[in-house]
């Protein structure tokens, strides 16, 4: 709590608020008691301005581009870290030491299976599903397989099992139905291998051939979940927190945000970005055209990959992804078009003024993709990598959430609707 204070003056009256304020200087004015004290709402559409929560996990400012896990910078976090040390970090408040990292490492690798009944599930999927429907769909069945998790009342350890076996499961189901797209056996975890060339073997390893990690690829993915891992209070990370909040079970939070990273505005913009280029290139490359398209506002087209509802200065996420994504195409020796293209839009838009003034600059999932594709994974498995990244931050807010004792989240409204008025009989209207 801040020594400052708010007034608000309605009808004459004077209402004196708190003023709550965050380890990094961040203010609020702390309308909890508006409502009771004046009978006032504050309304808010989207929740630009809003705080939902006060949270010890990430913090993020948008004019000055920092992005910190736990107080940790995430360029050193990227450099340096392993997505597991990043995981336990947002989910414990501290890295790990080595005893506790190899206990974390061996408790999720002990969890890689997925029952055996779901692989049937799999095969009454459409051929060509989206892989973010089926994983959302795979991830709340794990609820049914684990019935105590469905319990809010359960010993904290059970929670912690769960947690594991999220972290666990959700690389293999991203795997399977990967696999099962494209009619090839599926690949068990092999649990002698680390977190992600675990992954990178389930989804590229073939039954007939040794599969080699290719550490190049490997370094890549590490690197592109730590920087997806959180990102505090944005859509599906507040899904998760609401729907938990509940008291629904982990799984289906989890399954929760996962559909609401699906959408183009969020993680989904991934896979739009990879295509708007592609269609830009078969469009002939005239780049301009479809700036003016993103511009007219009579065109439903925005530029995929531009503009962040917090960053309004840069994306930390995506200056480090920018300089992966050279140093990966270098060392895989790939020339990928697409990326050239990606250029011209990136140094076109940023000299427009369309741009400019709306401060939109590229964000975390303009130039993820090009390395996803260099790496081999299909356009339409880019947002279920985002999912795997953003997991320990999903769970971490979870807890959070569970651990604050939190109220249900229930926002009010201003109805605008008819007032009241009788029923009429249908002969009669
Ligand atoms: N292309 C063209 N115009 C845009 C764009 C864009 N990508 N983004 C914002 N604008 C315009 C928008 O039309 C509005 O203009 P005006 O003031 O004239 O009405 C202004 O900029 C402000 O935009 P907004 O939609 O009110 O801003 P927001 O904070 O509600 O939305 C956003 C943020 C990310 C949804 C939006 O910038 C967008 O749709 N970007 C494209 C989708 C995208 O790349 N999403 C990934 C976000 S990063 C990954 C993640 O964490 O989810």
């Amino acid at each position: 709590m801040s020594s400052e204070t708010a007034k608000i003056i309605l009808n004459g009256n004077e209402y004196e608020l708190p003023v709550v304020e965050g380890s990094e200087g961040e203010k609020a004015i702390d309308i909890s008691k508006l409502r009771a004290l004046s009978g006032y709402i504050t309304l808010d559409p989207g929740y630009k301005n809003t705080g939902s929560t006060t949270s010890a996990i990430t913090f993020l400012d948008g004019e000055e581009g920092i992005l910190h896990y736990r107080g940790y910078p995430i360029e050193q976090l990227a450099e340096k870290a392993s997505f597991l040390e990043v995981s336990y970090l947002l989910l414990h408040g501290d890295l790990p030491n080595k005893q506790q990292l190899a206990e974390f490492e061996g408790n999720i690798r002990y969890h890689s299976l997925v029952h055996e009944d779901m692989k049937r599930f799999f095969e009454f999927f459409p051929s060509n599903a989206h892989p973010m429907g089926i994983l959302a769909a795979m991830v709340n069945s794990l609820s049914t397989f684990y019935p105590k998790s469905q319990d809010p009342h359960r010993p904290a350890r059970d929670v912690e099992r769960t947690i594991h076996r999220l972290i666990a499961k959700m690389p293999t189901l991203a795997a399977i139905s990967y696999k099962n797209n494209l009619g090839h056996p599926i690949m068990y975890p092999d649990n002698r291998l680390g977190y992600i060339e675990n992954f990178l073997y389930m989804m590229f390893g073939l039954p007939t051939e040794p599969y080699e990690v290719d550490p190049v690829v490997a370094d890549a993915l590490n690197k592109l979940l730590i920087l997806h891992a959180d990102h505090e209070q944005n859509c599906s990370a507040s899904t998760v927190r609401i729907v938990g909040s509940s008291q629904s079970n982990l799984y289906s939070s989890i399954s929760a945000g996962i559909a609401a990273l699906w959408g183009p505005l969020h993680g989904g913009a991934n896979q739009e970005v990879i295509e708007m280029l592609e269609t830009i290139r078969n469009d002939g490359g005239d780049i301009q055209k479809w700036v003016d398209k993103a511009k007219d506002k009579d065109d439903p087209f925005r530029l995929f990959g531009f503009g962040h509802r917090v960053y309004k200065n840069f994306d930390p996420r995506a200056r480090i992804i920018k300089k992966a994504c050279d140093e990966v195409l270098k060392k895989m020796g790939v020339n990928d078009p697409v990326l050239d293209i990606a250029k011209r839009l990136e140094e076109i838009a940023l000299k427009d003024d369309y741009f400019v003034e709306r401060k939109l600059y590229p964000n975390v999932d303009f130039y993820s993709g090009i390395i996803y594709r260099a790496i081999g994974i299909p356009t339409r498995m880019f947002t279920v990598m985002f999912a795997l990244g953003r997991l320990p931050g999903w769970i971490a807010q979870w807890r959070e959430m569970v651990e604050n004792k939190e109220p249900i989240g229930r926002p009010r409204q201003i109805y605008t609707g008819a007032t009241k008025r009788d029923y009429v009989p249908v002969e009669k209207r």
